[in-house]
Parts: C-alpha cells; sequence; structure tokens
C-alpha cells in the first residue's frame, strides 16, 4: 500500500509516522509528502527520509480546482492509496475528496465532536475542558465530521499552560496516528453508517 502524507508546518506527526515505518509498524511505503508551503519543516524532514516531495502553493495555481487536479496527477502517477492529512492546514474540495472517498486520514487536536477548526487545543483551553485529547476520523465533505477512528484522553492539570497542554497532546497524536494508519493498511476498519469500527 502507498501512502502520501499532507503537511503544511512543523511536520511532527510526519515523522511519528515516518519513524513508526522505519520500525516496522506501520506495513507500508510513505511515497510521497504533499505541501503547501515550500518552507515548512515537514518538507525537510521529508528530504532527509529520503521520501519524494511535492509542491502545491496557492500562489502558484489560478484556482483550488488546478491546485487539487495537480495533486490529484501527481498522487495517480505515484499510485496512492491513502493520503494521511498531518497539519495540512488547507481545505479539500468535495471533488477531490471523493476521488479517494474513505481513503482519507486526518488528526485533529481536541477531541470531536468538540473544538472543530483551525485552533483546536486553544479553544478546549480556552473553554476550560478538564479532558481533551486527538482524534484520528476518516475525511468526509464536512469539516472535521467523519467517522472517528482513534481518539487519547489528554487530562488538563490545574497548573497546565496552552503549551503544555500543546506537548502532552502531541505526545498521544504521535501514538495513535501510526496506529490509525495501520489499522487502514491491516483492512481492520469498516465504516458502520458513521461509525468506523475496529475489526
Ligand atoms: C497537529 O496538532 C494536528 O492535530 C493539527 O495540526 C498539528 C500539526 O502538527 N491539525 C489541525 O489542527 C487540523 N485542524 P505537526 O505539523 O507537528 O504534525
Amino acid at each position: 500500500m502507498n501512502i502520501a502524507v499532507f503537511c503544511s508546518g512543523n511536520g511532527t506527526n510526519l515523522q511519528a509516522i515516518i519513524d513508526a515505518q522505519k520500525k516496522g509498524f506501520i506495513k507500508a511505503d510513505i511515497r510521497l509528502v504533499v505541501s503547501d508551503m515550500a518552507e515548512c519543516f515537514a518538507m525537510k524532514r521529508a528530504e532527509k527520509a529520503g521520501i519524494k516531495t511535492f509542491l502545491a502553493e496557492k500562489k502558484n495555481f489560478s484556482s483550488q480546482k488546478d491546485l487539487e487536479a495537480a495533486i490529484l496527477k501527481k498522487l495517480k502517477e505515484e499510485k496512492i492509496d491513502l493520503i494521511v492529512l498531518a497539519g495540512y492546514m488547507r481545505l479539500l474540495s468535495p471533488d477531490f475528496i471523493k476521488e479517494y472517498k474513505n481513503k482519507i486520514l486526518n488528526i485533529h487536536p481536541s477531541l470531536l465532536p468538540s473544538f472543530k477548526g483551525t485552533r483546536g487545543i486553544k479553544d478546549a483551553f480556552l473553554y476550560g475542558v478538564k479532558i481533551t485529547g486527538p482524534t484520528v476520523h476518516f475525511v468526509t465533505e464536512d469539516m472535521d465530521a467523519g467517522p472517528i477512528i482513534l481518539q487519547s484522553a489528554v487530562a488538563v492539570m490545574e497548573d497546565d499552560t496552552e503549551e503544555t497542554l500543546a506537548e502532552a497532546i502531541h505526545r498521544e497524536e504521535h501514538k495513535i496516528y501510526p496506529r490509525a494508519i495501520q489499522l487502514f493498511v491491516e483492512g481492520r476498519l469498516r465504516l458502520e453508517g458513521r461509525r468506523a469500527r475496529i475489526i
């Protein structure tokens, strides 16, 4: 199975996925890293690991449609079976998602359906929740709303700051994302309505 990881930032989840693959925990090929940010550290991590990269910056395309068409062409060339969004901060269009129906995973840093959007950690912290944590889910047309594969609970400590909480959440992300990917690779995820059952 061939995997493409999409990133926009630091790429710590990408790194966890690369490490898990190297250790033999994820039994698939990480064939491609796609990014919308030329200078992001995720691209450097990909290059260091010897993974092909594809840069799809908004400014180089006349429309979102053209940008996605270029990405899709590359995904087909590389025979990608699974797309893993790891801190990719651009919404995919319904047409793009249809092309890879039930074959796109995302990680979000809050316990969905709470605190959707781009500020999952901050919003949960400011709201004052006592428990939060990351969610891995299938991507559907509605943002952060697809069937949930894995979640991990992180207690918010009295002396936590947004930064220390973010660190604790990232530690859990790095455990559950490789696990969820391997469940997909093994064909152990069964969709029943909006439930993703692990079989
Ligand atoms: C992760 O915390 C991920 O949950 C979040 O971006 C971060 C990327 O970190 N994604 C979202 O907020 C999506 N809405 P990384 O680049 O170090 O993997």
